[in-house]
């Protein structure tokens, strides 16, 4: 079935929908994007979403292309649009589109691109039997909070992964683990504690990361925000990664060791259930 998406005001078959070869996104990778999850026709994290985009904009010097209120109601309308019980929005802004140089016009208007991807959230199969990751060198560039479109380097690494047998990357820089391909990763260790990497600009702030660390230590988890090694992931009694549309994802296994009993650890498993419970129930 094809799908309604949204371009620069317009509302369009997706086979209509068209931009411009000259868009900075295209040319230069200059654009910035979200992922926000769909369940029972509601928005999974509006909230924190919404506020990450402002920062990605800013970041980068991009107008936000339309008020607050219009963006929830875009987000209303895309799912209202294309009938999406659940499923993921994805939006994309690029700086505009202007004759290539690497030297851009102060007053381009911005490409505000939004489309709906229909697929179960709830229920993934992935949850029972956790995934695997190997470790990969970090090779982004430095400003990895911004959530940018120049994810190049991760899709090439994340293929790497599919060549190993295995599901996806821990990124390591210096030894310690940044994040995964396209999720923050986090370990328990055996004395239960949940050890993730403090915010910097070595890892995205990824929305979910931020709800699941509130949500343990409400539930009595202890929470340590430090980087760990992969020595340590390794040894640790569980691991998991978070993400918008992974919610919180067991690994068990990184470089073909097991991790702890090398099945979804009980804090893993806890944790996506209070945050499914809590999130469901903000849902907007
Ligand atoms: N990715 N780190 C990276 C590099 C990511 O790309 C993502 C999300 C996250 C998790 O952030 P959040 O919890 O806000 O989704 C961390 C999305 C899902 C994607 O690119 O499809």
């Amino acid at each position: 079935m094809s799908r309604i998406v949204y371009l620069n005001g317009a509302w369009l078959e997706e086979t209509e929908a068209k931009v411009s070869v000259f868009d900075r996104g295209f040319l230069f990778a200059d654009a910035i994007y979200e992922v926000t999850a769909v369940i029972g026709g509601k928005l999974i994290e509006y909230a924190g979403h919404a506020a990450r985009l402002k920062r990605s904009l800013s970041a980068l010097g991009i107008p936000q292309p339309v008020s607050d209120e219009a963006l929830l109601a875009l987000h209303r309308e895309i799912v209202a649009r294309n009938g999406l019980a659940e499923g993921l929005i994805y939006l994309q802004v690029s700086r505009g589109a202007e004759d290539r140089d690497f030297v851009f016009s102060g007053d381009l208007a911005p490409t505000l691109v939004m489309f709906t991807q229909a697929k179960a959230v709830l229920g993934n199969p992935k949850w029972q039997t956790g995934i695997s990751v190997i470790t990969w060198p970090e090779g982004r560039w430095v400003n990895r909070q911004v959530k940018t479109v120049q994810l190049l380097y991760s899709s090439l690494a994340k293929m790497e992964a599919k060549k190993a047998g295995a599901d996806d990357v821990f990124l390591v820089e210096d030894g310690l683990v940044t994040e995964a391909s396209s999720a923050n990763a986090h370990i328990v260790t055996k004395e239960g504690v949940l050890v993730t990497r403090p915010l910097s600009n070595a890892l995205l702030h990824g929305i979910t990361r931020g709800s699941v660390l509130d949500l343990a230590a409400r539930a009595g988890v202890p929470v340590e925000e430090r980087a760990f090694s992969v020595q340590e992931a390794q040894d640790a009694a569980e691991a998991f990664i978070t993400s918008a549309s992974a919610f919180v994802m067991p690994v068990v296994s990184i470089d073909g060791r097991p991790v702890g009993e090398g099945r979804p650890g009980q804090v893993s498993r806890r944790l996506l259930d209070i945050y499914i419970e809590d999130r469901l129930a903000s849902a907007i």
